[in-house]
């Protein structure tokens, strides 16, 4: 059995009285939400309330939904971490420069690349970092294999701290290592550090931890005393800290980014490389431009003798160099926005919908949501247990969690991330994206109030 099969989804559409997007020739007509369901339309020089039609252009977070779950069900796909949004004009701008030059050999990365990182570093948050402390990379998640091969030899223990990012899973076994998970707590509705759970992981074969600050999935920001605390029991303890601050331009209004080149002890600091991009603020993801830095040359000159491919396409370059000197009022606008989602879902989701439970995050665009109860409403475990027993040999284990995404898209049209992928603590759990206009944030909680009433 396939996802895409066993319901009847003309008669999904017809029930939810929804009006699904693929094939439509735009998805801004597709979406037809109550106005009364929308706060104030935002106001400022961008647009982010606009619905931008991705549909057809190869786009992970809404063909790829279409290709799985067919087009006629995805209203809303809310899984991937990328953004609805057009990107700033000045970085599509300096592409469209770029491109009339019709030539593209081999670049000579010019130094003003590494002068963009370095300046956005120093003046959003006070971070030194010089030309030689940085390394490019394709991406973050390639740079954090890099550095677990330079640190961790295969069959070594590397820590994340779980619910955890799916793909640092994938990475520490790309790497031939073994996953380690450091349980978050969750106290009065907050994740916090276990660290004496931390401390009693370590072993003589543990060589690396990777750090989330903001954190994804839960979206904490961690404070100094935590970093503080963890990166002196990972400098005693001879654990590199691999410092992924991806998100952290994402900060919700009363938080804090606390960057860890910015802790005081300066051993702890020199234990640490940080992975950042521009990929995440200025949705670039697909240009594969990324960096990592860190005040430690011995580091930078291990991970740079065991292969690291130091490469970054042209493309890419342009696009960052422009988003982190030109675009910094783009991003200014848009953080406030997406923190106006959260806070559009919070209310909604507390007033109107059933069985889902949430507490609004301090960073990321990320939510977190308990979806404990509505899985239990549905017999999660049992469909998963029942699937389980029927797969045919090619087809992979499901999860409840895989059993509520499967609902919320037959019931709601809406397609969420399962928790299960994000390791310890992700049962019970959904991820929803709200990068998105509020428009379609609005559609897909109004679908899911739906949805979850009938559970
Ligand atoms: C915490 C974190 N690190 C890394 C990545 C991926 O980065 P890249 O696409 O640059 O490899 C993501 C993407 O969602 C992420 O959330």
């Amino acid at each position: 059995m396939s996802w895409g099969q066993g319901f009847n989804r003309r008669s999904f559409i017809k029930g939810a009285g929804l009006t699904a997007v693929a094939g439509a020739s735009g998805i801004a007509e597709a979406v037809n939400v109550d106005a009364a369901l929308i706060p104030e339309p935002a106001r400022g020089k961008y647009d982010f309330d606009e619905v931008y039609d991705r549909v057809g252009t190869d786009c992970y977070k809404w063909d790829k939904q279409i290709n799985i779950f067919g087009g006629e069900n995805i209203v809303v796909p809310m899984g991937i971490a990328d953004m609805d949004f057009r990107t700033a004009p000045v970085v599509t701008n300096a592409l469209l420069k770029r491109i009339g030059h019709e030539n593209w050999g081999y670049i000579d990365v010019p130094p003003s690349y590494k002068e963009s990182i370095i300046s956005w570093n120093k003046r959003r948050y006070g971070v030194e970092i010089e030309p030689d402390q940085i390394l490019n990379a394709n991406g973050v998640n390639p740079a954090i294999l890099s550095i677990l091969r330079a640190f961790s030899p295969r069959g070594s223990k590397v820590i994340v701290q779980a619910p955890a990012y799916a793909s640092f899973y994938y990475t520490i076994e790309d790497a031939g290592c073994v996953v380690a998970e450091n349980h978050l707590r969750q106290v009065d509705g907050r994740y916090e550090m276990d660290f004496d759970h931390l401390e009693s992981i370590i072993d003589h074969d543990t060589n690396a931890l990777i750090l989330c600050n903001p954190q994804n999935p839960t979206g904490n920001c961690w404070s100094r005393e935590d970093l503080t605390t963890l990166g002196e029991i990972c400098t005693r303890r001879r654990v590199v800290v691999i410092a992924d601050e991806i998100h952290c331009d994402f900060v919700n209004k009363g938080q804090k980014y606390v960057p860890y080149e910015t802790l005081d002890d300066e051993a702890v600091v020199r234990n640490s490389i940080t992975t950042k991009s521009t990929s995440k603020s200025f949705n670039l993801a697909a240009t594969k431009c990324a960096y990592m830095h860190s005040r430690n040359a011995d580091y930078l000159a291990r991970i740079k003798a065991t292969g690291h491919n130091d490469a970054v396409n042209t493309l890419g370059i342009v696009a960052s160099e422009a988003a982190y000197n030109e675009a910094e009022d783009w991003l200014d606008q848009l953080v406030p926005y997406i923190d106006g989602n959260m806070d559009f879902a919070e209310k909604y989701i507390n007033e109107k919908i059933r069985h889902i439970n949430w507490v609004k995050p301090e960073g990321t665009y990320l939510a977190w949501l308990d979806v404990s109860e509505l899985a239990e409403r549905i017999g999660a475990a049992e469909m998963a247990a029942e699937y389980n027993r029927n797969r045919g040999p090619d087809e992979i284990e499901k999860s409840p969690e895989h059993m509520v995404e499967k609902y919320l898209v037959e019931n709601a049209g809406v397609q969420l991330n399962d928790g299960y992928r994000y390791g310890h603590g992700g049962a019970g759990h959904m991820r929803m994206n709200l990068a998105t206009s509020r428009k379609l944030v609005a559609k897909a909680l109004d679908n899911i109030a739906s949805a979850t009433r009938k559970a």
